[in-house]
């Protein structure tokens, strides 16, 4: 089983991360995956808390754009990647986000005062291993979570969903390129994996993605 958690966020730097959101959110999440990336803002209007952690976070097209219950959030961003942090902070510097280089599959993260919501989004899909290993993202993630807080986020899943031709082809290149390490992701493994960890576990599939919203940690 892959261990390696460099080849899920090397090939995210300032070149890629300018492509990323006319690539990925524009154009494969509508017409590949299936899924419009507007199902997944609305996850982040309806669950990022006052004080929000995002992890994987890309180019932070989702903080910029989701509605906080407040004007001025405390926003937290998480990442292995020194090029994504600095992408999504810049992005959205009107919040100050406090910034976390942290390698999800490493240990425990202490020291960091707990946010309401923690987003995970388009993250388990680029880390190594069964969804039983990459789950462990989950309890890494754990203390930085209030207890009566809630996780949310989006995975590209490839098998118990509907998958096109389109979606299968580009899944077994980016697997093959180290992007993706989602050959073995199933639904039923990510539904054991979140309700061994949360007691209130929602995921809805759309197109091959599935939406995830976990409450009430065990
Ligand atoms: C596909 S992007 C998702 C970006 C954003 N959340 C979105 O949905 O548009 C995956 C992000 O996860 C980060 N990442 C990959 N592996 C990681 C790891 N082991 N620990 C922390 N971050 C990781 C990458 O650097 C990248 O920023």
């Amino acid at each position: 089983m892959a261990t390696d958690t460099q080849a899920g966020q090397a090939i995210y730097n300032p070149r890629t991360l300018q492509l990323y959101d006319l690539v990925v959110l524009r154009l494969s999440n509508p017409l590949i995956w299936r899924c419009p990336t507007a199902r997944i803002l609305d996850l982040y209007d309806r669950h990022a808390g006052l004080a929000h952690l995002d992890v994987g976070v890309g180019t932070g097209w989702y903080l910029d754009r989701c509605r906080f219950p407040a004007p001025a959030p405390r926003v937290g961003l998480m990442d292995l990647n020194a090029d994504s942090l600095s992408f999504a902070a810049h992005r959205i510097v009107r919040y100050r986000p406090e910034t976390y280089r942290i390698d999800v599959l490493g240990t425990p993260v202490g020291g960091i005062a707990p946010f309401d919501s923690v987003g995970m989004t388009y993250l388990l899909h680029c880390l190594p291993g069964d969804i039983g290993a990459k789950a462990k993202a989950f309890d890494t993630v754990r203390p930085c979570l209030a207890d009566d807080g809630v996780v949310f986020g989006a995975t590209i899943l490839s098998g118990g969903v509907p998958t096109t031709a389109a979606a299968r082809a580009l899944m077994w290149i980016y697997n093959r390129k180290g992007v993706f390490s989602n050959a073995a992701d199933s639904l039923p493994a990510l539904r054991s994996a979140l309700d061994q960890r949360f007691r209130a576990v929602e995921i809805t599939v759309v197109g091959c993605v599935a939406l995830f919203v976990a409450r009430e940690p065990r």
